[in-house]
């Protein structure tokens, strides 16, 4: 069975509705055959990725750049996931309170040093999350499962 990782930092009831939301997409009833695995950025380990087939990735905007949380988990697993993980699809959400732009680049910057193919549009969010940006992110979430399926 395909596995889809979600690697996320959720520090606040705006981004956990971004969480959910992307959980409840990768889970659809139409969706067969993909295990989502939920992993706090923290908590997420070099075997997780490399037992995964696919990454969605969620993160707030802070200083001008991802999570310290996401950059950690990244920080971890860049090395020893570089060779196996190369052309694996990804997606991914940020959440911010203005400007999400540097946290975007660096996610796509480290997603290409990894040589992970994004297989959805990225999902920016400011503010409280609109019907639309939930529809985004669930939208998210069942494109990279359903992508992974056999
Ligand atoms: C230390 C700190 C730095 C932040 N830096 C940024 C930033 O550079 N860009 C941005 O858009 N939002 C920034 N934010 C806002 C967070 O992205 C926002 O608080 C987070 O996405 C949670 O959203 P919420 O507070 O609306 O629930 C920052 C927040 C904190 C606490």
């Amino acid at each position: 069975m395909a596995t889809l990782l979600i690697v996320h930092h959720t520090p606040s009831p705006n981004c956990q509705a971004l969480l959910e939301a992307v959980v409840s997409g990768a889970t659809a009833p139409e969706i067969e055959g993909v295990r989502v695995v939920r992993r706090a950025a923290l908590t997420a380990t070099a075997v997780d990725v490399l037992e995964a087939d696919g990454y969605l990735l969620g993160t707030p905007a802070n200083l001008g750049y991802m999570s310290g949380a996401l950059k950690h988990f990244f920080d971890q697993v860049y090395y020893p996931c570089l060779d196996e993980t190369r052309g694996r699809p990804f997606g991914y959400y940020v959440h911010g309170g203005s400007d999400t732009t540097g946290a975007v680049r660096g996610i796509e910057s480290v997603t290409t040093g990894l040589g992970w193919q994004r297989a959805a549009p990225a999902v920016n969010v400011t503010g409280e999350p609109a019907k639309a940006d939930l529809a985004a992110c669930w939208e998210l979430g069942a494109t990279l499962a359903a992508g992974l399926m056999g």
